[in-house]
């Protein structure tokens, strides 16, 4: 088969490799149908992931065909159309009974984390892809869900609703702010309407993304390049801050900005990936009675949100901007990277 292959940092080809087999009977083999690419696959090629050697295929997002499957597994056949969560979970082990994957400890000899596709095994950016855990990793795809909405849900909108709505106890009538209006704060900003939040405002740099927010489920937007901004993020408010502040981009500057909006009692969702120390103003904290969260996102909450894309509610499908084959996806990356140009949101890259 042919699949991406990370060759150190900012090395990746497309290219001839052995097609995957089953190792574990709970294993199945799937064609993938659909892949995109996550700004963490940026990441990695940067080398920030050090976990990830020469020679991983990448990608942890993806819809596709399951043409093998395991001795023990009884509950997907050859055949069935799956959506492939980007955690997986062996279902047995503390975490997993705890509901938290993210930490599955069974993940294959190498504790303490769920995320492993195109991390610590062979990933989805591929033509076929061993699944590990099959039956608690895969979520079969209902009649009327299309590829391009379901493949958001393997990573991007479970990290937007479980890391930033639910760790942030959005409740009615709450007014939410987004920093980062990215693929994973535009899925908060989705999903906080599933809560009942008043005011949904997405705040950002670039304002071609503070403009498509709007489709997304904001109702205003803020420029944090513009002078005032936080004047005018606090109009919107009752004057005291944002009920809930979600951090979604991952750098000191923003982390802080979501401690300076939030209200006396509010929640700050932190689910940005940060690669420096961030400075906490606890001294100006503490008297404010918020709550600061963190997360790595489970996918628990994947089949719900499946559930709401089947019904219509969630229409996840928008996230895509750029279309590709498989043949094509060096340029695929070439547009995912360069997004503040390109405009691109997520990228469906089909066989
Ligand atoms: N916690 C988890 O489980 C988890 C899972 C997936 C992704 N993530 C992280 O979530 C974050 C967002 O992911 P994404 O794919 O949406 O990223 P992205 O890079 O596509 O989006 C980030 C957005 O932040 C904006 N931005 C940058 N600097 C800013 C600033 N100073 N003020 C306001 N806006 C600014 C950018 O213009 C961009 O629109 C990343 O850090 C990613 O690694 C976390
Ligand atoms: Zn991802
Ligand atoms: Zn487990």
């Amino acid at each position: 088969m042919k699949a991406l292959v990370y060759h150190g940092p900012g090395q990746k080809v497309w290219e001839h490799v052995p097609d995957p087999k089953i190792i574990d009977p709970t294993d199945v083999i799937v064609q993938v149908d659909i892949t995109t690419i996550c700004g963490t696959d940026l990441h990695i090629l940067k080398g920030d992931v050090p976990a990830v050697t020469d020679g991983r295929i990448l990608g942890h997002e993806g819809v596709g065909t399951i043409t093998e499957v395991g001795q023990a597994v009884s509950k997907l056949a050859v055949g069935d159309r799956v959506i492939i969560s980007c955690v997986t979970s062996c279902g047995s082990c503390s975490y997993c009974h705890q509901h938290l994957p993210a930490h599955c400890l069974d993940d294959e000899g190498t504790s303490g984390i769920g995320w492993i596709f195109g991390h610590l095994i062979d990933g989805t950016q591929a033509e076929y892809v061993r699944v590990p855990f099959a039956e608690n990793s895969l979520h079969k795809m209902p009649e009327g869900v299309s590829d391009e909405a379901a493949v958001m849900l393997s990573d991007i909108l479970p990290t937007g609703f479980e890391i930033g709505v639910r760790n942030g106890r959005v409740e009615p009538g709450d007014v939410v702010a987004v920093i980062g209006a990215g693929p994973v704060g535009l899925s908060a900003m989705m999903t906080a309407g599933l809560y009942g939040a008043s005011r949904i405002i997405a705040i950002d740099l670039d304002d071609n993304r503070v403009q498509q927010a709007k489709g997304f489920g904001a109702t205003d937007g803020v420029n944090s390049g513009d002078a005032g901004w936080q004047d005018e993020v606090l109009a919107m408010t009752d004057g005291l801050g944002v009920d809930v502040a979600i951090e979604a981009v991952g750098m000191p500057a923003t982390f802080l900005m979501a401690t300076e909006l939030i209200r006396p009692g509010g929640t700050v969702a932190n689910v940005g990936v940060h690669g420096k120390s961030v400075e906490l103003k606890l001294q100006d904290l503490w008297i404010k009675d918020i709550a600061i969260t963190t997360g790595l996102v489970s996918a628990t909450t994947t089949p719900m949100l499946l559930r709401l894309v089947a019904q219509g509610k969630l229409t996840p499908e928008k996230f895509v901007s750029h279309r590709f084959t498989f043949e094509a996806i060096i340029d695929a990356y070439d547009t995912f990277g360069r997004a503040a140009e390109t405009k691109a949101l997520k990228v469906a890259i089909t066989r």
